[in-house]
């Protein structure tokens, strides 16, 4: 009986395991985007294999800074499978972002889909992510040229230039797809926008400070 209940136990763990947001592997050695075809599935249908060319693969201009004028000081290029055709079913992308010298910010966002492994090429960052209730625990750090961090699966992030100089990060995310929620975008620049009484009481804010906020994240 007790071996039955460890079996079910361990059948059902596996089960779970599976229905949180990982990216399938792979049932082919490759499954190329087919951008035009309207079937929907969970994730993109395969163009035919014969079409296949290495183009399909590949991305150009990595080696190119992003803007980082515009507030708050940063910018990412995402090479995901919009980009390269040829990641979907495979599970991963990567990421460049700069950072304005002096408080350049990648500000607190999550990843539903991608556990992200960064690492700094130039300058220095200060980084950090916030685990899941109740214990709510920041782990940070600061990187310098040639450290990695990693930031856990649907965790709270951010990285900030405290450095005097450009800075420039690389990130592997393990998701052909990562997704992207900014906490304050989300919260305050949602469209249509969250009514101001639930954030007011949210966020222990009258509602002048909601309003405000919401023209800031707004566009
Ligand atoms: C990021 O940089 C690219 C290339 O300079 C630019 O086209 C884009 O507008 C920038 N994005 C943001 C959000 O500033």
């Amino acid at each position: 009986m007790a071996t039955l209940a460890l079996v079910l136990f361990t059948f059902l763990a596996l089960v779970s395991t599976q229905a949180f947001a990982s990216d399938p592997s792979p049932l082919q050695d490759f499954c190329v985007a087919d951008p035009m075809s309207e079937v929907l599935v969970n994730g993109l249908v395969c163009k035919n294999p014969k079409d296949i060319k290495p183009e399909d693969f590949f991305f150009p201009g990595l080696d190119k800074a992003g803007d980082t004028s515009k507030n708050p000081g940063s910018n990412v290029t995402l090479v995901n499978v919009e980009k390269i055709a040829g990641l979907n079913t495979l599970g991963i992308s990567l990421a460049r972002i700069d950072f304005a010298p002096n408080g350049g910010l990648n500000p607190p966002h999550t990843h539903p889909r991608a556990t992200e492994i960064l690492t700094v090429m130039e300058g220095t960052l200060y980084v950090g992510f916030v685990t899941s209730a109740p214990d709510f625990k920041l782990f940070s750090k600061v990187l310098n040229k040639g450290d990695v961090f990693v930031f856990p699966k649907g965790l709270i992030h951010f990285q900030f230039n405290i450095g005097a100089v450009p800075a420039v990060a690389f990130a592997g995310l393990s998701s052909q797809n990562p997704g992207l929620v900014t906490v304050a975008k989300a919260v305050f620049g949602s469209n249509p926008p969250i009514s101001d009484d639930v954030l007011a009481k949210a966020f222990q804010l009258d509602k002048k400070t909601v309003d405000w906020l919401q023209a800031q994240f707004s566009n």
